[in-house]
């Protein structure tokens, strides 16, 4: 490597990049609409890990609420590319944007994914409040949460934008 990766917001014409290392990192799912639809939102935290200029990194951070209006945010997708996993850059990612959203006072930050990695990465307990769509039973352990300004885990149920308001990205 000539330089170490860079972590920073996404541009706005990035979006294209970002797209094309999603087949990489995972080459089983197809998450490049999702992403697509994301990418736009004033809701979205988008931050890409550079390396010389490419993108090896990718985690969008989405901003929602409860019923008593908590500042919350949801974790995913995050994807590095296959040449740069296991490096580091997931973990940067991820504290990169708990301490963005941290800072703008967001109370906790969310995540559905597998808890060996994720209660490693600060997702260090199973959430308290309810996915925006009833979780399978198997994925209880899997929807994590790290708390930011809370000293408490918030209850009642996650609000997303509307790409997130889909059954099938829950169930
Ligand atoms: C998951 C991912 C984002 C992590 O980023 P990364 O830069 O590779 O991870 P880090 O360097 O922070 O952490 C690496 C550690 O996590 C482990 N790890 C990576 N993916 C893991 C997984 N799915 N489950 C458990 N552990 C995992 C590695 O074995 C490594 O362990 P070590 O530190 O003991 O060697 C990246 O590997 C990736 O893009 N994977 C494919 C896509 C994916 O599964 N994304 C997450 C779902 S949204």
């Amino acid at each position: 490597m000539t330089s170490s990766p860079e972590i920073r917001e996404s541009a706005t014409n990035e979006a294209e990049a970002i797209l094309a290392l999603y087949p990489l990192a995972f080459p089983d799912e197809d998450l490049t609409g999702l992403v697509a639809e994301l990418l736009p939102l004033t809701e979205v935290l988008s931050l890409v890990a550079t390396h010389d200029d490419r993108i090896i990194g990718h985690a969008i951070f989405t901003r929602g609420r409860n019923e008593t209006g908590q500042k919350l945010a949801l974790l995913g997708p995050i994807g590095v590319h296959p040449n740069h996993q296991s490096g580091g850059l997931g973990k940067a990612l991820i504290a990169a944007g708990a301490a963005r959203l941290n800072a703008e006072g967001a109370d906790e930050l969310l995540v559905l994914g597998d808890p060996d990695y994720y209660s490693h990465r600060g997702f260090d307990v199973p959430a308290s409040l309810d996915a925006p769509y009833p979780l399978k039973p198997e994925w209880a352990e899997a929807w994590r949460s790290m708390l930011l300004v809370a000293h408490q885990r918030a209850t009642g149920s996650l609000a997303l934008p509307e790409p997130w308001m889909k059954p099938e990205y829950w169930a």
